[in-house]
């Protein structure tokens, strides 16, 4: 099976599996793990901030930090399509008791002018208008790379407002290399990060929050009240350290082999490729056009040897990932060709 549903299904490495066999361990709910504590202090390091928090998922890490940058009846602006909005099961809402904005974006980029224009003056019949969630990449928006720019420019807007900004960067080191800056400067201007081992990095668990040593402090408050306190974690950190210390520059490999998927895709009949280019590891295809709902294009695809993503009734994605390559992308084309010349009414080939 050619697997192109996401880069969560990456298997973890050899050398991650040897990490985790000799991790030294101890009681993180303790503070006591050294190999939690070695991950902490590097992600931190790399992304210039005073300290990190390890946690289960990348669902945790945004919920985390909204519960600690906010109480209930704040306010959240969050993109069109983010992750935190639409994918996350309701949390902020249902756990934090806050009420989201979503603001008008182009390719996952909230426009200025739109968030300018909903922020609200402090007045008790309002609710506070508290933080303001980035995502880069975007993942709904195609796994679009935010310029640094734009970003800078949104942050000012809410630091001038004493708006907090919150980064789901869930997929930091692909914006960082798309966009060709690093993750730190990426981070500089949020009060909050996140970022995930287990998706491109191919660790088998974890994310990371970041922020000050304050911040870091609450959060390990809020994670605790949410379950996400884990004792000998260390056998999860050591293979993301393995991820964080081997496995990003490798991910421009995958928005290679995207690239050049996307490409083959153009002229596929009743296909078509949304957005503007593929900036990072993902391609998302309206296929509307091919006279099948998604649910049908993807079990077709199934039967011929290729797992694709359904998130939408004529909407379909595909994710490169560290176990696709050159030869997978060729027979993916093979397979994606062979699913929409054959007629849909006809049973599946
Ligand atoms: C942008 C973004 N944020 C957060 C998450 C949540 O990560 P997890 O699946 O680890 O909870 C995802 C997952 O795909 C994501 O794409």
């Amino acid at each position: 099976m050619i697997d192109l549903r996401s880069d969560t299904i990456t298997k973890p490495t050899p050398e991650m599996y040897e990490a985790m066999v000799s991790a030294p361990l101890g009681d993180d709910v303790f503070g006591d793990d050294p190999t939690v504590q070695r991950l902490e202090q590097a992600c931190a390091t790399r992304l210039g901030k005073e300290a990190a928090m390890f946690v289960p998922s990348g669902t945790m890490a945004n919920l985390v930090c909204i519960l600690t940058h906010c109480r209930p009846g704040d306010e959240v602006f969050v993109s069109e399509g983010a992750h935190i909005y639409e994918f996350e099961s309701g949390a902020l809402s249902a756990v934090g008791g806050v009420i989201p904005r979503v603001l008008p974006s182009k390719d996952g980029a909230i426009e200025p002018a739109g968030f300018e224009a909903a922020m609200r003056p402090a007045n008790m019949h309002f609710p506070r208008s508290r933080l303001l969630c980035l995502e880069n990449t975007h993942n709904n928006a195609g796994g679009v790379a935010i310029p640094l720019e734009h970003q800078k420019r949104l942050c000012v807007l809410a630091q001038d407002q004493g708006i907090l900004v919150h980064l789901d960067g869930a997929r930091i080191w692909n914006a960082a290399i798309a966009l060709g800056v690093s993750a730190r400067d990426l981070a500089a201007d949020a009060d909050s990060v996140s970022f995930c081992f287990s998706k491109g990095l191919s660790a088998p668990v974890g994310s990371v929050v970041l922020g000050t040593e304050d911040f870091i402090n609450q959060a390990r408050r809020k994670r605790k009240m949410l379950g996400g306190g884990m004792r000998q974690a260390g056998v999860l950190a050591a293979a993301a350290q393995v991820a964080l210390d081997t496995m990003i520059d490798r991910l421009a490999d995958d928005h290679r082999r995207a690239a050049m998927l996307a490409e083959r895709l153009v002229d596929l009949k009743g296909i078509l490729l949304i957005r503007n280019g593929v900036q990072t590891n993902m391609i998302f295809m309206d296929i509307s056009g091919t006279g099948m709902i998604s649910r049908e294009f993807a079990d077709r695809c199934k039967r011929l040897g290729l797992l694709v993503n359904t998130p939408g009734r004529y909407r379909i994605r595909l994710v490169t990932n560290r176990h696709i390559d050159d030869h997978a992308v060729e027979e993916a084309t093979q397979i994606l060709r062979k699913v929409v010349t054959s007629p849909a009414d006809s049973p599946a080939p």
